[in-house]
């Protein structure tokens, strides 16, 4: 499989990165900064310099042209403020989706999060929140066979392979390793396509996580 991963230096992209390399899959890693460049590579990605606060349609579509699969791990971060909410949690999830639309990408995923639709009173959070939730919708609407998966706090402790799936909204944690983990299961199950799941530790295999959509 040939996966391009938007926001490629991140840490969950990098932790996916290494999963889907030790497993044979390519993985192409879109970054901002060259001086990323050998992290992607110790973790078995293959680079490509491009700013998703700046890029075109066009070179995006290039880039995703021959993809199995296409994963949005990108985000603003903590220190951004409402206006890189809206570039980056918004913005470029939505231009990366059409531009894998453009280049017939059959799968992808988009890294969301816990608490879409809540009001908290604190300014950026929410403008974060109600950036990720436009990000959904507007990924909802492309024909494309899209799973989203929503965590829930992250933290960089070592992974369980235990975790909570629901369609249901979930309040917890979760180490980035683990939503690794449940990213690369999703990538070899087109049968959660449609789907918009929430995710925190649990006691579930990740293996286990998703039963068979067709016998629900
Ligand atoms: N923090 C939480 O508790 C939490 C909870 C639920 C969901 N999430 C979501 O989980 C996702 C990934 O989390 P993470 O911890 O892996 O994030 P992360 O380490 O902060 O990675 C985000 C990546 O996005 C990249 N990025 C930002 N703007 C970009 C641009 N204009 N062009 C290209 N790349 C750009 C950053 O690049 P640089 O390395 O160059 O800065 C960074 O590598 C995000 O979507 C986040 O919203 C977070």
């Amino acid at each position: 499989m040939r996966l391009v991963i938007a926001g490629g230096h991140g840490k969950i992209a990098l932790l996916t990165t290494g999963l889907l390399a030790r497993r044979g899959d390519q993985v192409v890693s879109l970054v901002r900064n060259p001086s990323h460049f050998g992290d992607v590579r110790a973790a078995g990605g293959e680079p490509v310099l491009c700013d998703l606060e700046s890029t075109t349609a066009e070179e995006l579509a290039a880039v995703l042209g021959g993809a199995d699969a296409a994963l949005f791990a990108a985000g603003a971060g903590p220190g951004s403020g409402v206006a890189r909410k809206d570039t980056v949690d918004r913005g470029a999830a939505q231009q990366f989706a059409v531009s894998a639309l453009a280049a017939e990408v059959p799968r992808f995923v988009q890294i969301s999060t816990t608490g879409i639709g809540r009001v908290t009173g604190d300014e950026v959070f929410d403008a974060y929140l109600r950036a990720k939730g436009a990000a959904e919708d507007g990924l909802r609407e492309l024909a494309l066979a899209w799973t989203i998966l929503r965590p829930g706090r992250l933290t960089d402790d070592p992974g369980t392979g235990l975790v909570e799936v629901s369609e249901e909204p979930l309040r917890g944690s979760v180490p980035r390793a683990d939503v690794a983990a449940v990213v690369a299961e999703l990538l070899r199950r087109p049968d959660t396509a449609g789907r918009t799941y929430e995710l925190v530790s649990g006691s579930t295999p990740v293996a286990d996580a998703f039963p068979s959509t067709r016998s629900r």
